[in-house]
Order: C-alpha cells, then structure tokens, then sequence
C-alpha cells in the first residue's frame, strides 16, 4: 500500500484520524474533521523566509531595522493602487473574492497586460477557461505582450515547477477553487483543497518574492470553500462587487497589511473591459430625475472617500396583508427603523403604506450618516413633496426624532459643494468647528421634524399642526 500522505484533523479539539469520520470521537462535534497533509518530522521540508531583497530572514533588534517602505509597484489602474493603498507590495498575496460572473477575470487580464506593459513577467495560471478563450478576451482587451504567459493548469506540482522555471514577477491564480493539491483525497474546492493550496501559494510568494493574486469566487451556499477561511492567510483581500444587472462593479478593501481597509475603486464594465471612474458621485446622480418626489442625495463615505448617492423611496398603501418593506443596498432592519421614528415623531402614517427603499446604481450603503437621506425620501414620497434637487442631507436620526451628528462632516460637505449643492442639511452638533466650504449654506437642525420642514418646504410640520 501507497504510503500515506494525509490525515485528518479535527478542526475543534486537533484530534487526528487516518480516514474520514462525520463525527470527532474525542470531542463529539460533527463535521469538524478536515483533510490536511502530513509533514514528516524527519524532513525539515519549510524553506526559510525569504526577504525581499534576497536575504534570509533574521532575527533583529527593531532599533536596527531600517523603516524604508519598499517601493511599490504601480499598475496602470489608480483606482486598482488606491484600494491596494498606493500600488502593489512586491512579494504579497492578494486575494479578490466575488460573485461569479463580476469580472474578477476581466480585471486580472487587464492588470496583466498593464504589469507586462510596465516591463513586468506575469504567468496566469487559469483552472477556468481553456488557453483559448483566454486568448479571444485578450484580444478583445488588447492584451498581447510576450512577457504575458497562459497557462491552463489546476494541478499544483505541475504549476510550482512551471514557477520555478519561469521565475515570473506576477502569478495570477484563476480560481483558487479549481485547483489541486494531488496529494490530497478531498474534491476540488473543498475546504481543505482550498486551504492547502492558500498555504503553498503563501510559501511561494515569501520565498521567491512573487507577487500572487488569487481569485476566488464567493458562493452563498456552503457546500463549495468560499475565500473566507482564507482571509487570514493572506496579506490582502479585495471584493469585487456590484449587480451583474448593473454596469458598475465596485473594488473593496477588506483586509490590508499594507493600507487602510474599507478603501474603494470603481469601475464600469463595458464591451472591452473595465474601465476606471474617476468621479463616482458624478455617475451615481446623473440619472435622477429633477422635481421627482421620494428622491433625495446623501454624500456616503466610501472608504476615505465621499460619493454621492441618491435615495429613493416610495410608499403606496399596502393592498394585502401586512406592509412591506423592501430594501435594495440598505440594511432592511435600519429603514424599519427609520420608518418607526417617522410613525412616532414626525406623524406619518406609515403602517399600513408598503415601503420601498433604494440606493440607486447598485450602491450599498451600511452608515448611519445616510439615515436622514433615508427618511427624507420616504416622506417625500408620502406627502408628495420633492426635496430640493440641490439639497443634500447628512445625519444619523436617533430613536428620540433627534438628528445626530456624524463622521468627517468636512469631507462629506467638501464633495458636496464641489458637484455644485447648494444647501446641505446636518445636525446642528455637526456644526462647531467645522470648516464649511464656500458656495454651500449649511443648516444645522436637531430634530428630524425640523429637517423635513426644511428639506420638504412644509410651512408648518408639527405633531398637533397634523392632528389638526
Ligand atoms: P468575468 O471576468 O469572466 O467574471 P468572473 O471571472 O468574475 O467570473 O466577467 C464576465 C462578465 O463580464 C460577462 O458577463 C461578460 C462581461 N464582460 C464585458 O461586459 N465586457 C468585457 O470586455 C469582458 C471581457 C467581459
Ligand atoms: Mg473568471
């Protein structure tokens, strides 16, 4: 008999077994057990780290480690740098989940084709798509240097050897779901495929100092590993979202050892690829519709950087059963939320209206900063009263019916009179302090009444005024 490669391991107590049990008999839980391979004690098979520079790694006194930054590699891509925090480190392992289908290809080809352009090698190993559709979309990217080499292969001591030769400067792993570790028994994409083959890419990238991208598609239900066991293995993570419904796709920080996370790039998908947007607010307001009710514009902070976004609302009676309240790209639970306080403090008869909310071109919002935005747009809706379309409003509302003050105000209102606003609306706590930029008028309310009778025009719009 073969001798054996691999064993399991409980995930929950490190009991190993020679086979596959369902339950852990040491500590009884279910499905904890996953496929590992067996390092031998007698081989000292871990290589050392490897600097960046050549060296192997050392033990150091901090006081003599030179601070230097190692330069980074710019792609041709400034939104693709911004979210990476200002280019490429040499030598990390960057992983860019997403939803089948984005575009994780797309924009890897073109990053590929950029890095070769700039005098860099790239290999691009995909488990995907034959060596032949990947040359038809490289074409159509215009992607073509002889420095840029296809490779189709998911066998991973194939791929290692082909490293070796090769020596490139960037690996792209498309997707880390199709490839194998021969040695294990487990499927292609399970857990512990997807796992092995993360940790000898990462052994990769700190020994030879490649720079490797790994792709790796996100799956809602559990039965294929999604990128998320292999977050912390990696020095970044990037998603790219957005709507296949609609053309832009958005680049997401989600973890970053070398910049700040939550950074963001946007990006159109046209018919020969992505192509960066550069003002993002511009886009998202370009299709409003001037004078309409149940429409208002928020400024969202997207990272370190503040977007412009319009909410939409639309509240009709309910025709049966109970009232609904749907939401696109805002936390239902936080409408539900907004729409009570509107019920108990601003007098608006809400329960027995459907409610739905929308953040339009496929924009998510999760801050609190848009809560006023939110409930601006429903009462619009509900009394029929457009906002201003060059108001733009910026605070949290409270339980209470008050308006809380909220984070980098000066930002927000920065980029707010740049696209050329000219009122804003935020809580008056916002205020002190606060550097307001020429051109806006900027009004400081404390209660939402207050801000709807601003943001609506009402004259008059209190409690017992409505009772009446
Ligand atoms: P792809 O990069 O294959 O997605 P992923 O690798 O994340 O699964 O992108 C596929 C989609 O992008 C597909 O619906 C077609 C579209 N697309 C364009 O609209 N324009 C283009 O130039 C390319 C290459 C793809
Ligand atoms: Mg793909």
């Amino acid at each position: 008999m073969a001798k054996q490669k691999t064993q399991f391991v409980c995930s929950n107590c490190g009991y190993t077994s020679a086979g596959y049990l369902g339950r852990c008999p040491n500590c009884g839980q279910w499905n904890t057990l996953v496929e590992e391979k067996i390092v031998p004690d007698t081989v000292v098979n871990r290589k050392a780290r490897i600097s960046l520079d050549g060296r192997v790694a050392k033990p150091q006194r901090i006081s003599e480690i030179s601070g230097n930054e190692t330069p980074r590699v710019q792609t041709g891509m400034q939104e693709l740098n911004r979210v990476l925090g200002g280019g490429i480190v040499p030598g990390s392992l960057v992983l860019i989940g997403g939803d089948p289908g984005i575009g994780k290809s797309t924009l890897m080809l073109q990053v590929s084709g950029q890095l070769t352009e700039t005098g860099g090698s790239v290999l691009y190993v995909s488990g995907e798509e034959s060596a032949n559709q990947i040359k038809l979309r490289a074409d159509r990217l215009g992607v073509g240097s002889d420095d840029f080499v296809v490779y189709p292969e998911t066998d991973m001591q194939q791929i290692e050897s082909v490293i070796q030769q090769m020596e490139p400067d960037f690996l792209v792993i498309d997707s880390v779901q199709t490839m194998q570790e021969p040695d294990l028994q487990s499927p292609i994409g399970s857990v512990a495929q997807v796992r092995e083959v993360t940790a000898d890419l990462m052994q990769i990238a700190k020994t030879n100092g490649i720079t490797i991208f790994i792709v790796g598609h996100v799956t809602k239900d559990g039965a294929i590993a999604g990128p998320k066991i292999l977050e912390h293995m990696v020095d970044t993570v990037l998603y790219f979202e957005g709507d296949a419904n609609y053309k832009y796709r958005i680049l997401r920080t989600v973890k970053n050892r070398f910049g700040s996370t939550n950074e963001l790039g946007i990006f159109e998908m046209r018919d020969r690829g992505l192509r960066e947007v550069s003002n993002p607010s511009e886009i998202f307001l370009e299709e409003r519709l001037a004078g309409a009710t149940g429409s208002s514009i928020t400024a969202s902070m997207e990272g370190t950087r503040p977007i412009l976004v319009e909410v939409q609302a639309l509240v009709a009676p309910t025709v049966f059963g109970n009232a609904q309240r749907v939401t696109t790209g805002v936390d239902r639970n936080r409408v539900a939320q907004i729409l009570a306080v509107l019920e108990k403090h601003a007098n608006l008869l809400l329960q027995n209206q459907d409610a739905h909310v929308r953040i339009t071109g496929g924009v998510k919002i999760d801050e609190p900063a848009a809560d006023l935005a939110i409930a601006l747009a429903v009462a619009s809706s509900y009394h029929e009263k457009a906002t201003s379309p060059s108001d733009v409003f910026l605070g949290e509302v409270g339980l209470g019916g008050e308006v809380r003050s909220i984070s980098l105000i000066e930002d927000r209102l920065k980029e707010t009179a740049k696209l050329g606003f000219k009122r804003a609306i935020i809580s008056k706590n916002n205020l002190p302090g606060t550097i307001l930029p020429e051109g806006l008028q900027v009004i400081g309310v404390a209660t939402l009444e207050e801000a709807l009778k601003i943001g609506l025009g009402l004259q008059r719009y209190t409690r017992q005024d409505n009772l009446n």
